[in-house]
């Protein structure tokens, strides 16, 4: 373990912006703690092998995992574990994610699964080669762009327009997943569903996560039959620690385990989906066989900026998360953060108004490239950056943010979009025995998606990811709706290099919030030299728009301190759900304490 006196005494100085954090005291305190953690999830996971208690208690304890050959870090240790065995076994990261994400979808089924999309990142091993897959659900073709206005043309309420067939866009999962199997793995497709079907048929323990948000969505998952009979069995909503069994996800997962991913995209999967959008009472949407039939992963290229002699690789549109990501650190890459240190108010000014410059621009910009053409270029743009590098050299909050000027190759006056998204998703990073990376996040959007249920899992709302409004004041939204289209993202997948070799994987939850937590995560890591699982940890500051998010734990100083900057502070839960591996002389693992899964390694 690399833990030198030195670290031991830089991380003392971080405990103020540190959950879970390695210093003295948690150390100490860990022993008190532990055994009553050890016993809840010993309760939660009665079948846990040692390797996942060590892990469970590695994350307690605000430690990294430690392994040589492979790891994983997801959000439930059951996934992880199904993955862990493919690597065991010798199948590579592509097959894992496979194995991982059929069990998530059983028992984290409130942030994705079949029924939902993804961005994929790979690096391979052998070619040295970044690819990234997109995944991303797609607008069916009957759409019009005012499917989300009422008849006046005003925007419907956000969850009028989430709950029922309208929000569903085609599922993109379940051929991503096949697709880089396909490209990248080495283990037969049929074998990689066993884990998520025994658990499926046998039963799986709910964990706190999952019974406290069936609870809070009770009214929402009433309305759709099948939903309300499975989450709410006899009226009242799961409780954490009862096994749940889900036959109708078992089938289905054989059947696509047997038949292969294109039973899913035609024939009765997919007609099951397209009535039960169609007659989703209320609010039924236009998701038709066609759809589905037509469906394409995308294959993308990376958006990558330079950063303390890293490259930072992410995807590109139509997710804004690389693009975002790779603003703020490009705008921060003149600044001495590593001089200012995490405590200072200064390096939370410049990393506050840097992402609100980001967002400006994401806002006016970004959208799916294959519908209108996005500045990538312009956008990442050494001198674009430096220039608007130049309105974060004061002292105070910027009064105001405004998209800039990057450099663009049409004409088209874009409006400011206002498409609003609520924090589910999940984040896994794999990396393999024969050193391929893998770092996908997977969503259905809002927690539970439609809360449509077919065949045993949930179907997406991710269209609500799109501009409500078409046009402000006569100029149109780049993420408006059109069919065929795959709505803006946030999520930011990303694996950074040195040297051409992968040194981290990341990604996390969150909705918006996505873009700041890696950030985040990234700038501590790498400028404050934490380890993976101080980074994932670390209290949240996060502004996007104006007011600083700021996690309940902050000390009253640091936020005292951005008030008299000019900034509103809302304190709050800020839930990420980061995932993440370094690569150096080992494998270290880190899994967000906010979040209930780990990383497991060998
Ligand atoms: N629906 C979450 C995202 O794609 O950013």
């Amino acid at each position: 373990m690399r833990r030198g006196v030195e670290k031991g005494l830089r991380s003392l100085t971080l405990a103020a912006l540190t959950c879970w954090s390695v210093t003295a005291h948690a150390q100490q305190a860990a022993d008190a703690v532990a055994p009553e953690a050890e016993s809840d999830l010993s309760v939660l996971w009665p079948n846990a092998s040692e390797d996942i208690l060590a892990s469970l208690r590695a994350k307690a304890n605000g430690l990294p995992v430690e392994a040589q050959d492979w790891m994983i870090a997801a959000a439930n240790p059951l996934a992880v574990q199904a993955g862990a065995k493919i690597l065991q076994n010798g199948g590579t990261a592509a097959d894992a994610i496979v194995a991982v994400q059929a069990v998530l979808g059983l028992v984290e089924p409130q942030s994705s699964g079949l029924g939902g999309g993804a961005f994929l990142l790979w690096y391979d091993a052998k070619t040295g080669k970044l690819t990234t897959l997109d995944g991303r659900e797609t607008a069916p073709l009957a759409l019009t762009p005012r499917l989300f206005q009422t008849d006046a043309g005003e925007p419907l309420k956000f969850f009028d327009a989430v709950v029922g067939g309208l929000s569903v866009g085609t599922p993109g999962t379940p051929a991503l997943l096949a697709e880089a199997q396909r490209r990248w793995g080495k283990r037969p497709w049929v074998g990689l569903f066993g884990d998520a079907i025994r658990l499926a048929e046998d039963g799986f323990p709910v964990s706190p996560r999952l019974a406290s948000l069936v609870a809070r969505d009770h009214d929402r998952l009433a309305r759709f039959e099948e939903t309300a009979a499975y989450f709410l069995p006899a009226g009242a909503p799961l409780e954490a620690g009862q096994v749940l069994r889900n036959p109708a996800y078992a089938e289905t997962l054989r059947t696509i385990s047997d038949q292969g991913v294109g039973v899913f995209y035609s024939g009765d999967i997919a007609a099951d989906i397209a009535t039960s959008v169609q007659t989703a009472p209320g609010n039924p949407g236009k998701l038709a066989p066609l759809d589905l039939a037509i469906y394409r992963v995308v294959e993308r290229d990376p958006v990558c900026v330079s950063y303390r002699g890293h490259d930072v690789c992410g995807m590109g549109p139509p997710s804004s998360g690389g693009l975002a990501v790779g603003q703020i650190l490009g705008l921060l890459r003149h600044s001495d953060l590593s001089g200012l240190g995490p405590e200072s108010p200064e390096s939370w000014r410049l990393i506050g108004d840097a992402s609100r410059l980001a967002f400006a621009d994401r806002g006016r910009y970004v959208a799916d490239n294959d519908f209108l053409p996005v500045p990538v270029k312009g956008m990442l743009d050494d001198g674009y950056l430096i220039d608007r590098n130049k309105l974060l050299g004061g002292d105070d909050a910027l009064p105001e943010v405004a998209p800039g000027t990057p450099a663009f190759d049409h004409a088209l006056n874009w409006a400011d979009d206002d498409a609003i998204e609520f924090p589910s998703t999940s984040h896994i990073s794999i990396v393999d025995g024969y050193g391929n990376a893998l770092s996908m996040t997977t969503t259905i959007e809002n927690a539970f998606g439609s809360r449509l249920m077919v065949r045993g899992f949930l179907l997406n709302n991710e269209l609500t990811d799109f501009s409500f409004r078409t046009h402000r004041d006569g100029r149109p939204i780049a993420n408006a709706v059109a069919p065929g289209k795959r709505p803006r993202s946030s999520m930011a997948p990303t694996i950074v290099l040195k040297d051409g070799k992968p040194v981290l994987v990341i990604g996390s939850p969150g909705g918006s919030r996505i873009i700041g937590y890696v950030a985040q995560a990234i700038i501590a890591h790498l400028d404050w030299g934490m380890d993976v699982q101080q980074a994932v940890a670390m209290r949240h500051l996060v502004n996007r728009f104006g007011t600083y998010d700021v996690e309940d734990g902050i000390t009253a100083s640091l936020t005292t301190s951005l008030e008299q900057m000019g900034y509103d502070v809302k304190l709050g839960t800020l839930n990420s759900g980061l995932h993440a591996i370094a690569i150096g002389t080992n494998l270290q693992g880190g899994a967000d304490p906010r979040r209930e899964g780990i990383a497991l390694g060998r």
